[in-house]
């Protein structure tokens, strides 16, 4: 597992640098604001299976799940992308999920967007779009591939 990973799951805190956190929402500290290993080998076999050449997600916070998705990612295939998306990833998670995404020698692989209302994901296999609504603050997290060899695209909202 990533040093970055492995630090994140076994003391549950996260760190912009200077100030510790819990793994936890900031506003709501009941909730838990990232996949758990079993939902993180999850994504990792879906991303083993499919080798996508670009996946996206939308929901990035702490950025642990980037880290699952982007560890398997590094291994399976090169010259993937994976697109990001979190509005308010400088606001509310005080950018720390990029960081995390940089701390772990992921930053060349993510391309990270805060402010986007629609993308396309295009590959051999066709282009598939999505749009969503940037406005809603509720909590959102969406992982998508687009397979260079397969039509379909998995698709996991959670
Ligand atoms: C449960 S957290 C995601 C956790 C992350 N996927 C993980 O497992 O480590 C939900 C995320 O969705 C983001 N979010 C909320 N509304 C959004 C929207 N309209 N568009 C994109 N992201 C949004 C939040 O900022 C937050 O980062």
């Amino acid at each position: 597992m990533n040093s970055v990973l492995e630090r994140i799951v076994q003391t549950q805190k996260v760190t912009d640098g200077s100030t510790t956190l819990p793994l936890r929402h900031p506003d709501f500290p009941q909730l838990a604001v990232a996949v758990d290993m079993p939902e993180g080998a999850f994504l990792q076999r879906l991303v083993n299976d499919v080798k996508p050449k670009i996946s996206l997600e939308i929901g990035c916070a702490y950025g642990v799940s980037t880290l699952y998705i982007c560890e398997s990612l590094s291994r399976v295939s090169s010259g993937t992308r994976h697109i990001v998306i979190d509005p308010f990833q400088s606001s509310q998670w005080r950018g720390i999920g990029r960081k995390n995404v940089e701390d772990a020698g992921f930053g060349a692989l993510v391309d990270f967007r805060e402010d986007c209302r629609s993308i396309s994901l295009s590959s051999t296999a066709g282009t598939h779009s999505t749009r969503y609504s940037s406005n809603s603050s509720s909590s959102t997290s969406f992982f998508a591939l687009a397979a260079s060899s397969r039509s379909t695209m998995p698709i996991v909202v959670r």
